[in-house]
């Protein structure tokens, strides 16, 4: 298993995530905004995100079991960190690294919206639309890859190996 060929590189990140704040911020604005990241693959993601917004928000984040070291999704969640600041009356914005199924997300969304936050919407890094088993869309998407692959870097890992890629890639059998 090696890395294969670049699908996004830092430059065309750095541009789409700049695009992607912009669009929040004037979204949200004099809203009491509270990102929730999902860890650990959306880490470097929402790092870069919250540096390009132009109007104040808070940051908590949560960690979803849902793949283990193996490539297919199990369709069993367990929320293995909490968000720790109270989602009550919040405007949460999930910030997620891919939606492939669509299991982890309309679950987590679902066991989010039962805390009765303000409004609850969903950022994705990247959006495999191809895969999707459940019904589910995402208010922001960065990328919507139209290749079959399995995808690292930038945060996002197989089996904990090349979360530290600058680039988005695709990894080779
Ligand atoms: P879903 O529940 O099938 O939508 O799975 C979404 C989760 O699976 C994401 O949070 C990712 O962590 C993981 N995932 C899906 N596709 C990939 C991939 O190509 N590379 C790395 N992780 C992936
Ligand atoms: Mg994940």
């Amino acid at each position: 298993m090696d890395v294969g060929k670049v699908l996004y590189n830092k430059e065309e990140i750095d541009n789409r995530v700049r695009k992607l704040a912009d669009i929040i911020s004037r979204d949200y604005r004099g809203c009491e905004l509270m990102l929730v990241c999902v860890l650990k693959g959306a880490f470097v993601f929402t790092a870069d995100l919250i540096r390009h917004m132009s109007i104040p928000c808070i940051v908590d984040f949560v960690r979803i079991a849902s793949y283990g070291s193996g490539k297919v999704s199990s369709g069993e969640i367990i929320i293995k960190k909490d968000v720790e600041i109270p989602v009550a009356g919040k405007d949460i914005l999930i910030i997620e690294d891919i939606i492939d199924t669509g299991r982890t997300l309309s679950l987590l969304a679902a066991r989010l919206r039962e805390r009765k936050p303000k409004s609850l919407k969903i950022c994705a890094l990247l959006d495999k639309r191809y895969r999707r088993e459940v019904e589910f869309e995402a208010d922001y998407v960065g990328f919507t890859p139209d290749e079959e692959g399995f995808i690292v870097g930038y945060g996002i890992d197989f089996d904990e190996k090349w979360r530290f890629l600058p680039d988005i890639c695709v990894i080779e059998e």
